[in-house]
């Protein structure tokens, strides 16, 4: 099925108030494009639960505190589209950046804490933008329900702290992150990556492995972290912005695995920046 790409609001609002009104539950699938099977995984997942689908696709510029990175982003609407036939998918939403940010646009929603950590202290003003079109994706799409992937653990906590703490009535579903077969997280930046930093890149996800079965089976942390980094930067990763265990619910620094708890890792290979989280034990 040929899903209608939809670029305004008003026509958004045209098919989601009749919807509305006849009681369907909507789904959301907030996505900035480049899709790979860890965004169709979220598709799935909307698509099991809700009678009607909307895939948004906006690269937004508010996330980006770096205008290379916005300008190198993957943008494959065409391929995207295609990509998407395969699904019960009602609207493909690509608003422009003057529909999402009209003249005059002022407001911005910050969330503090889970913000003050990790990608929020190397990505300087990245989750206020994330949070400030996400609450804007939830009120133009009228839906009940939201996806997004594990894969950024942050985001998905940020997310349901901010739809919880403005009310807004919609359930957040965290879906698990899709690996590559070597175990590389799929992410649309992985596209960015030469043949030859490909082959090294999956050494991420290896080594956070070790580490968290390392950790389950008593292993120290420290010394289990510092033998990964230095195979890591044997690979040719050249800068590890973080390496850490917290809790999985409020993003705590944890030097041991008490309560349920995350290993997340941010680092560079070959000019990109790759992330990744994985649960340690249970
Ligand atoms: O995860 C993403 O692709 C983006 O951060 C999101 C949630 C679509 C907001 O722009």
């Amino acid at each position: 099925m040929t899903a209608p790409i939809v670029r305004s609001l008003s026509e958004l609002r045209g098919m989601t108030q009749d919807w509305v009104r006849a009681g369907e539950r909507i789904g959301v699938v907030p996505t900035m494009g480049a899709l790979h099977d860890g965004h169709l995984s979220l598709v799935a997942a909307a698509e099991k639960i809700c009678t009607r689908v909307i895939v948004t696709i906006f690269v937004n510029p508010r996330q980006f505190n770096n205008s290379e990175d916005l300008a190198n982003y993957p943008r494959t609407e065409h391929e995207d589209a295609r990509k998407l036939e395969r699904f019960a998918v009602d609207a493909i939403y690509v608003p422009d950046g003057d529909q999402m940010y009209p003249g005059g646009f002022a407001t911005t929603v910050s969330v503090s804490g889970l913000t003050e950590v990790m990608d929020g202290v190397y990505r300087p003003g990245h989750f206020e933008g994330v949070a400030t079109v996400v609450a804007k994706l939830f009120a133009q799409s009228s839906a009940s329900d939201a996806f997004f992937g594990e894969k950024d653990y942050q985001q998905l906590q940020v997310v349901r702290r901010m739809a919880r703490d403005l009310d807004i009535p919609i359930t957040v579903h965290g879906c698990p992150t899709i690996r590559e077969i070597d175990g590389l997280a799929m992410s649309s930046r992985n596209l960015l990556l030469s043949d030859r930093a490909r082959v090294n890149a999956p050494l991420l996800f290896e080594q956070m492995e070790e580490i968290a079965e390392g950790v389950v089976a008593g292993g120290d942390f420290a010394a289990l972290r510092t033998a990964a980094v230095k195979r890591l930067e044997a690979a040719n990763f050249t800068k590890i912005d973080y390496l850490e265990m917290r809790a999985a619910d409020d993003l705590a620094l944890l030097n041991a695995s008490m309560r349920p708890t995350r290993l997340f890792a941010a680092a560079w290979l070959a000019g990109v920046r790759l992330i990744d989280n994985i649960a340690v034990g249970g």
